[in-house]
């Protein structure tokens, strides 16, 4: 359940360790952060207001204040505590920032009020939610973009099939397992690192789906241009233009 999914990152040990965790389990975080700056960068006049659903410590939010001075942020987060973390990363930066704390699935609450957004991001967040509540989420982020304004995701897709799946997995594991280098309980060898995975997983309700499977739910969700900018194995950047 994605309500239980907002409790899980309530824990404070959690928000705690989360970036190093996330920079150990995923080194792409930033290659996934630039490209969504670089597509909005060459994209025409830069964005002056985005949303951000699923702001977490507000990694990507950072960025793209940095790159884009005259730009604004709604950024949505279920967990107060991840936004309070980002408010602190944030510092003087956070002034530019309208956190609001709620569900994401109910983003037509959340942005009732606001003007058009320039583009709608996202970072590891979209994967909790099943593939109906995807797509309601993404019609209605749709109906929050200009005419032209993107939709970009970075986040987490199964591969193609079962046998692909299973060789992704052996990869993800053991690169958790070098960039650890022995300096982390969680990742000595391959049988702890599955057990802590899978349970994190549970955990957090991860529903990630093959990549044609969030293709086509943008495109069903009426975004057009609907591509993939960028990919290795589970991680990959993607979204469409209204
Ligand atoms: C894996 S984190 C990613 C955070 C950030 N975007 C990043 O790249 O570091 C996922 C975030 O989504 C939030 N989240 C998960 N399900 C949610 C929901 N249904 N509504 C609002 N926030 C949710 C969690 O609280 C968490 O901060």
């Amino acid at each position: 359940m994605p309500g239980e999914s907002i409790q899980a990152y309530d824990l404070p040990s959690r928000v705690a360790s989360y970036d190093a965790d996330m920079d150990l389990m995923h080194p792409n975080r930033r290659k996934m952060a630039e490209m969504i700056e670089n597509v909005l960068t060459v994209s025409g006049r830069p964005p002056r207001l985005a949303i951000d659903i699923g702001t977490g410590t507000g990694f990507l939010v950072d960025r793209l204040l940095l790159a884009f001075p005259d730009l604004s942020i709604i950024a949505i987060d279920g967990a107060e505590q991840m936004v309070d973390l980002a408010r602190t990363r944030l510092g003087p930066l956070a002034r530019r920032v309208d956190f609001r704390v709620g569900d994401f699935r109910d983003l037509k609450t959340l942005c009732a009020n606001d003007g058009s957004a320039d583009a709608v991001v996202s970072a590891y967040a979209l994967h909790h939610l099943s593939s109906g509540e995807k797509l309601q989420v993404l019609r209605i982020a749709h109906g929050l973009l200009k005419p032209g304004g993107w939709f970009l995701n970075g986040d987490l897709t199964l591969a193609e099939d079962d046998e692909l799946e299973a060789v992704t997995q052996h990869l993800r594991v053991r690169g958790i397992i070098q960039r650890a280098d022995g300096r982390d309980p969680r990742f000595t060898d391959e049988s702890a690192t599955r057990q802590f995975l899978d349970d994190l997983e549970r955990n957090e309700h991860d529903q990630p789906v093959r990549p044609a499977e969030d293709l086509r739910i943008l495109e069903k969700a009426g975004f057009s241009h609907v591509t993939t900018f960028w990919r290795e194995t589970r991680e990959s950047v993607f979204g469409g233009r209204r």
